[in-house]
């Protein structure tokens, strides 16, 4: 008879008690996919008595994460507590250094310490297990690190924030503006009470960071990342994207350019409403793989919530029943590079511009006049009038193929016209490689 594999769980919140259900409801299915019994020893949250809806009492209750660490009766660690630092950071070193495998959901750890823990997890021989850290139920790094491991992987594009792209999709469907979203958005719990990670692209640039370095087989670098949030996006963006044939996603991008310069950013998009990723609305995610054999694979499904995100942990911890033990970030830690990062500016691309000016001649003039000093084409162009002279309207265009460099400057120096009205120009690239 093959002896179980002993877990612990520190992190009894939305995904912890997810996982302890999943294992209870599905045990049978489990056990005869891993091979083997995965049982629960000990448990950890903050408060002993709080009511979590599950009868908890056949396991080992402690107070302190750190000592699931070094017990002998434990053979992984599950770290559902979150937080880039303080306790689940010391808890998963400890946990490794002692020869335990360690499962986590935790993408803002490994962004910051995923280079460190790789390590570490070689030096240990364990296995360190994150699928449910990116697009929860989704299993994008399976894919990437396994399914598509013989192929040089190009790109990846991913909705990686279900929070941002409910509030986009809910803002094109009813066409009402940002912060009246956000709050349905809230009281729907479907935002945090404090969004700042999600709607500033924090959030995704975490993941984004990890689909890098698993991609390219680079340090996960998440300060060279470049985030921009959905904040300033607001009602007209999404109409005028509309009336171009686009709609507007929140994206995680990186991609390596012919020079091997490598890009990592999070920034709102425009996307042909033809493509397949368009389509991917509400609070769904989605994983946009280019590789050079396989081609385009796009994954989607849902990113977030207790029962996918169980599934993703649970399915790492069959991997560990089963003897697998792949790379943390699919190739050995010391053969990771530290990426060469591609000079902003000059990415190249076709742009959406959006200024807020006075209604009277010579503007358009004037903005045509700085973009043609820049180099920069425009392809289309809307300007809405008011009824009366002076009032102050949007004035939309898309670019032709253009240096960001060139479109950043057109931007500054349009945005210091007299004509054009105080805040920031909305500048948005749009997106034709997905
Ligand atoms: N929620 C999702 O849909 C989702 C999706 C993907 C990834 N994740 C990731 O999964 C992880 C957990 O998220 P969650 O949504 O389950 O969080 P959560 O609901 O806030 O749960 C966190 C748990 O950690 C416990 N905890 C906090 N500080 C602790 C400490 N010092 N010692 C012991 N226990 C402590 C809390 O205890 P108490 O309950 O006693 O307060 C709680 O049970 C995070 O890394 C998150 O980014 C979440």
């Amino acid at each position: 008879m093959t002896t179980p594999l002993r877990i612990a769980i520190a992190g009894l919140g939305t995904v912890g008690t997810g996982v302890v259900r999943l294992l209870a409801e599905n045990k049978e299915l489990i056990r005869t996919r891993a091979g083997r019994d995965i049982e629960i020893t000990a448990i950890c949250a903050r408060d002993k008595n709080r009511d979590r809806g599950l009868d908890l009492g056949a396991y080992d209750w402690v107070d302190n994460p750190q000592a699931l660490a070094t017990r002998d009766d434990i053979d992984v660690v599950v770290e559902l507590i979150g937080g880039s630092d303080e306790p689940a950071l010391a808890l998963t070193k400890t946990a490794m250094q002692n020869g335990k495998s360690l499962v986590t959901a935790n993408k803002a750890m490994l962004a910051h310490h995923g280079a460190a823990l790789a390590m570490m997890a070689d030096e240990h021989t364990v296995m360190l297990g994150f699928e449910a850290s990116v697009a929860g139920g989704i299993p994008a790094i399976k894919a990437i690190k396994d399914g598509l491991s013989a192929n040089t992987i190009r790109s990846v594009y991913g909705i990686l924030n279900g929070t941002c792209n409910y509030i986009l999709t809910e803002m094109r469907r009813t066409g009402h503006d940002f912060v009246g979203i956000l709050k349905q958005a809230q009281e729907k719990g479907y935002a945090e009470a404090d969004p700042t990670f999600d709607i500033g692209g924090i959030d995704t640039a975490h993941k984004i960071c990890l689909l890098a370095a698993l991609c390219f087989g680079t340090h996960p670098d998440f300060d060279a990342i470049s985030i921009t949030g959905i904040e300033k996006i607001n009602a007209e963006d999404i109409e005028f994207a509309e009336d171009f044939g686009y709609r507007i996603k929140l994206l995680g991008i990186a991609t390596k350019d012919d020079h091997g310069a490598l890009s990592v950013r999070v920034e709102p998009c425009l996307i042909d409403q033809s493509r397949p990723i368009a389509a991917v609305d509400d609070v769904y995610n989605a994983v946009l793989i280019q590789s050079d054999f396989a081609g385009r694979t796009l994954l989607t499904g849902r990113g977030a919530g207790q029962a996918p995100t169980a599934s993703a942990v649970v399915a790492d911890i069959i991997d560990i029943a089963k003897g697998i033990k792949l790379p943390v970030f699919g190739v050995a830690a010391k053969h990771l590079n530290t990426a060469r990062n591609a000079a902003p500016e000059d990415i190249y691309a076709r742009y959406y511009l959006r200024f807020t000016v006075q209604d009277k001649p010579g503007t358009i003039a004037d903005i045509s006049a700085i973009l043609r000093d820049h180099n920069v084409s425009i392809k289309g162009l809307i300007q809405r009038s008011r009824d009366e002279d002076g009032g102050l309207v949007p004035v939309v265009m898309t670019t032709h193929r253009s240096r960001y460099g060139d479109i950043s400057a057109c931007a500054t120096a349009i945005a210091a016209l007299p004509a054009v009205s105080d805040g920031d120009p909305c500048v948005l690239r749009i997106t034709d490689e997905v």
